[in-house]
């Protein structure tokens, strides 16, 4: 019975570990200079529709139909895949069956760590 309840408490230890890795590795992959020249790639293209802290209130979001939608929204980003984040940043709305609005960023292809980056900036809102 003891020997059980340590067996439990290894098993369930090793799970948090394993958790905390897959956590720390999605943080972690994205080098400095990509999450830099991201987080300027954000300001210069995303901000004037998604807003500084993605919450859709950038300067052109008001003539925006659909607008964008708060990015901060806990339930929204329980909903998406970072493949969804990625595709549409890179291939612009349609490409995942929303609005031609959200632009297709094809420069990125060169430069998959600056999306990831992106990806990231994005999941950060949620946090
Ligand atoms: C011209 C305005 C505009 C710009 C610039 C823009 N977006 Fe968007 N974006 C939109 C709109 C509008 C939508 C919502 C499309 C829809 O609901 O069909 C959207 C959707 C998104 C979504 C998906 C949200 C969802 O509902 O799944 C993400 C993620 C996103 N944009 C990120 C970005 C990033 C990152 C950039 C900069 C590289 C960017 N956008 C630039 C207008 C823009």
């Amino acid at each position: 019975m003891r020997l059980d309840g340590w067996k439990a408490a290894a098993v369930a230890a090793g799970m948090g570990l394993g958790l905390l890795l897959a956590a720390g590795a999605g943080a972690e992959e994205v080098a400095e200079a990509d999450a830099a020249e991201a987080k300027s790639i954000y300001d210069a293209r995303c901000t004037t529709c998604h807003g500084p802290g993605g919450k859709g209130d950038g300067a052109a979001a008001a003539a925006l139909n659909p607008k964008p939608r708060d990015l901060t929204s806990d339930e929204w980003q329980k909903s998406v895949t970072d493949e969804h984040i990625e595709k549409i940043i890179l291939s612009g709305g349609p490409a995942v069956g929303m609005s031609p609005l959200m632009p297709p960023n094809p420069d990125l292809n060169a430069k998959p760590g600056v999306v990831d980056g992106l990806r990231q900036i994005v999941r950060g809102f949620g946090k």
